[in-house]
């Protein structure tokens, strides 16, 4: 395996040597080491098990045909579409935006056809209106594949989409099968009752059971739009797959993903109750977002599994390097010690951009000219953790060699097994997400679901719609 594109963690700053105080101990290590070696214990005897929702441990082994299947559809999807459009949320956008984000140019959409070479891709997974609107301005339906993903298929905002789009095609007399690929379950749910209603005419992918959506960028959910952009999905997984061999020891100083767990389980402890992810990369941005998702829902929960209430878990927060030195960083440096700053750093970028010479009287600027953009920002990502070391800040960084398929791979699976790492750290279900489930039924009250008439008339009757509190 190819080692010089290895993802690393540093976390010297998060370390007594260099916080002094503010820092953890080794001895702090040492005291955790059997309560992380029975986390690890506890992801390795329950992988893959479906019931607890860690099949996806086994996503990079268990897709060979699969992976066959989705490279062949993509081939043909790219062939025949001027569009690709996600109909999802949750789990079924992020990893896919984040993906397209990572690996495609940062203007993949505006640029000519021929050096496109695939067709233009979107992810819509809210409900504004607006940009509903907005999308129908720019692309034309019936030469789009819409790629509709939902596990349950009755997840409001998904299916409010995929009626507006079905109707716009009928209207215009496509047939959905042929404009529609369903990703789903592979029995159960709504999508499986209207391909039924078509004779089980449109193409479907599985969302595996053992799948929750935060965790399933790497069953068809992710590959699917990924190779029909024409990512490298079999280096992905191959990247998954080399990370989870990295993490095959119960010790935490040779296992990256169980040392991440440790560090911000300390922290945690500690009632460091922020958690931000600054990759320095535009490339790496909705990476954050995808994490926020994974940690949040994951770690967010109100009890343990014997019963006590925990209200455990610590808020993600996105930020973006260089860009938020300008914005957060202020608050990082001297704000309140709540935060554990997680940088991404990358070695190599996919171009180089020299900075011209010029301005040699003006020395604020002339010291610049012969420089690099990727000296530049390494610089200030290298200068940005030196300063918040120095002041007492916790924080350590992935290093990614390059940003591709296989380190990205690498990168989600170190990232999943960090948060179950974390999560058995704190005896808590981390794959279930009873809160989420609370909200969709409110909606579904609201409006007007048949079945939830009780809630309707509980929440009207509430006095959290009581006007005296509105000014
Ligand atoms: O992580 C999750 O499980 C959620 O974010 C889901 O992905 C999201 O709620 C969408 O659910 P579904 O796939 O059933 O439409």
């Amino acid at each position: 395996m190819d080692n010089k594109m290895r993802v690393t963690v540093d976390y010297n700053y998060m370390m007594a040597k260099f916080l002094g105080d503010k820092g953890i101990k080794d001895s702090e290590l040492e005291t955790l080491k059997d309560k992380a070696a029975k986390a690890y214990d506890y992801v390795k005897e329950n992988r893959g098990r479906d019931d607890l929702f860690m099949g996806w441990t086994e996503l990079p082994y268990n897709q060979n045909e699969i992976v066959a299947d989705i490279i062949e559809t993509a081939e043909q999807v790219r062939k025949k579409f001027k569009y690709f459009v996600v109909l999802g949320i949750g789990g079924s956008a992020l990893g896919p935006i984040m993906a397209f984000n990572a690996l495609k140019h940062l203007h993949y959409n505006e640029l000519p056809d021929s050096k496109r070479n695939g067709p233009k891709f979107y992810v819509e997974d809210n409900v504004d209106p607006v940009r509903m609107s907005a999308l129908l301005d720019v692309i034309e339906p019936e030469k789009t594949c819409f790629n509709v993903i939902s596990k349950s298929g009755a997840t409001s905002e998904t299916m409010a989409q995929y009626l507006i789009i079905a109707d716009i095609l009928k209207t215009k007399g496509v047939n959905l099968p042929e404009n529609m690929i369903f990703t789903t379950d592979a029995n159960r749910g709504n999508l499986i009752k209207i391909d039924k209603s078509f004779g089980g005419a449109f193409k479907k992918y599985v969302l595996p059971d053992g799948v929750g959506g935060r965790f399933s960028e790497m069953c068809p959910v992710g590959l699917l739009p990924a190779a029909v952009l024409g990512i490298d999905i079999k280096a992905m997984l191959a990247g998954a797959a080399y990370m989870d061999g990295l993490c095959s020891k119960p010790e935490t100083d040779n296992n990256p993903a169980l040392a991440c767990a440790v560090l911000q389980y300390i922290s945690m402890k500690q009632g460091k109750n922020i958690n931000v992810l600054m990759p320095y990369s535009d490339n790496l941005k909705l990476i954050a977002d995808w994490y926020c998702q994974l940690w949040a829902e994951s770690l967010g929960k109100a009890v343990d599994y014997d019963g006590n209430v925990v209200n455990a878990g610590t808020t993600p927060v996105k930020s973006l390097g260089v860009t938020d030195q300008h914005s957060q960083v202020q608050l990082y440096i001297e704000g309140p010690y709540d935060k554990v700053i997680t940088f991404i750093s990358v070695g190599k970028y996919a171009c180089e951009m020299p900075i011209a010479y010029g301005c040699e009287d003006i020395p604020d600027v002339g010291f610049l000219g012969g420089h690099t953009m990727q000296e530049l920002i390494q610089a200030e990502n290298k200068a940005t953790a030196y300063a918040l070391m120095r002041a007492g800040r916790m924080n350590y960084t992935i290093n990614m060699p390059e940003v591709n398929e296989f380190t990205l791979g690498q990168l989600m699976y170190l990232l999943e097994l960090q948060t179950a790492y974390t999560g058995a750290l704190l005896n808590i279900n981390t794959f279930n997400q009873p809160g989420v489930e609370d909200g969709k039924k409110a909606t579904f009250a609201l409006l007007g679901k048949k079945g939830y008439e009780a809630q309707k008339s509980e929440m009207a009757a509430s006095p959290s719609f009581d006007k005296k509190y509105i000014v």
